[in-house]
């Protein structure tokens, strides 16, 4: 018996084996890592993962770093705006937004703004829609000043819109503050009532607005200002000449549920009352408290509206009564030049679409919107 030996096998063949199995893993080794095909290209979302692998760290060379992308895929009435816009006035900053449209498929939403789709649809974004991606259609204007596209009805997965019900509603709010705000004082007033007219065209629908001026001004004396009457407001005046009333005529241009607009806020902005003529009273009480306005709807007839703003005028502390919700809220100033009227809008998505990733099937816009 050979002591060169292990369990029957010679040592020399012991070692001639061990030799042919590494000489077999080696060539394994050297096929697996030379082909590729072995092991495909990771795809671009592995990205990061990679990156970290290698010992990289680009995230901040990607400048979006994770953001999801919000595609505006029309400029509304070619109103362009810087987008980091949003950062500096509303510090909303939860979206990589871009008008390139080389990153479409790329894109985790597209912003459709509603008047400019063309009637045979052919100027929407190219199908088929990456899976991932949300449509929202962008329409803030009310049912009265919109039109019925065919087509449209189940192509998007999130609305965008003054509504309260919308799936991202664009609102000014008050903001409360626990720490009362002291250094508020009405502005000195020169004017009684007030009212900036731009748009008179009666197609918008503002017919009902333009009969309730024409009666009030019977029983009081209207200040008029803008467009649509001789006195252009340059934009510096808005506030000032708004703040110089002691009341002033928010009229929305047609009536319905939630369409409460700047009209509103820039009176509340400027320290004066605002009497409204839109919804009812209590549509406006979601937003703003009951003592800070007067409803035109508060009264039988014009005239007694006249009279009792002319009541108000000769008595200060019933006049005062409507600033004391100002101790604990603060509205907040809308940008007020024609070309900055999408900023709100096109902002408050990309901050929605910066917190929600979660599904959301299209649904019929239209059996929302107008009934
Ligand atoms: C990568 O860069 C980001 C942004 O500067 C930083 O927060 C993070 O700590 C970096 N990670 C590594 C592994 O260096
Ligand atoms: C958007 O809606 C379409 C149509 O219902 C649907 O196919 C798609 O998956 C939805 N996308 C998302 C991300 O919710």
């Amino acid at each position: 018996m050979s002591s060169t030996s292990f369990k029957g096998i010679s040592l020399p063949r012991l070692a001639a084996i061990v030799a042919f199995a590494g000489l077999v893993f080696l060539t394994v080794l050297y096929y697996w890592s030379s082909y590729p095909s072995f092991c495909p290209a990771p795809p671009f979302k592995h990205k990061q993962h990679i990156e970290s692998y290698y010992g990289m760290n680009t995230s901040l060379a990607d400048g979006h770093e994770d953001k999801p992308i919000l595609l505006l895929w029309v400029w509304p009435e070619n109103y362009r705006f810087d987008f980091s816009d949003c950062k500096t006035f509303y510090n909303i900053d939860g979206c990589h937004l871009t008008d390139d449209r080389s990153l479409y498929s790329d894109s985790d939403a597209v912003l459709i703004f509603h008047k400019a789709i063309s009637w045979d649809l052919s100027n929407l974004p190219p199908s088929p829609r990456p899976l991932f991606q949300k449509w929202i259609w962008f329409h803030v204007e009310s049912p009265t000043n919109t039109q019925r596209i065919p087509g449209l009805e189940n192509l998007f997965n999130l609305t965008l819109s003054y509504r309260q019900d919308a799936d991202i509603p664009v609102r000014l709010r008050l903001v409360t503050s626990k720490k009362p705000n002291e250094d508020f004082v009405i502005p000195k007033k020169d004017k009684l009532v007030c009212w900036i007219v731009s748009n008179n065209a009666a197609s918008t629908g503002v017919s009902m607005r333009n009969k309730f001026y024409q009666e009030l001004s019977n029983y009081i004396h209207v200040t008029l200002f803008g467009k649509a009457y001789a006195s252009f407001l340059d934009y510096k005046d808005y506030y000032p000449t708004i703040a110089s009333c002691k009341f002033y005529l928010s009229f929305e241009n047609s009536v319905h549920k939630d369409y409460i607009t700047e009209k509103l806020n820039g009176p509340f902005v400027a320290g004066t009352v605002p009497v409204v003529l839109g919804p009812p009273r209590r549509n406006y009480e979601n937003f703003i408290p009951a003592d800070s306005f007067i409803h035109v709807n508060d009264f039988p007839d014009t005239k007694s509206l006249a009279e009792y703003l002319l009541h108000l005028d000769e008595n200060e502390d019933m006049y005062r009564k409507y600033f004391t919700w100002r101790k604990h809220l603060t509205p907040t100033p809308h940008l007020i030049q024609q070309t900055q009227e999408f900023i709100l809008a096109i902002c408050t998505a990309c901050d929605y679409v910066g917190r929600h990733k979660e599904y959301k099937e299209a649904h019929d816009i239209y059996n929302w919107y107008f009934n």
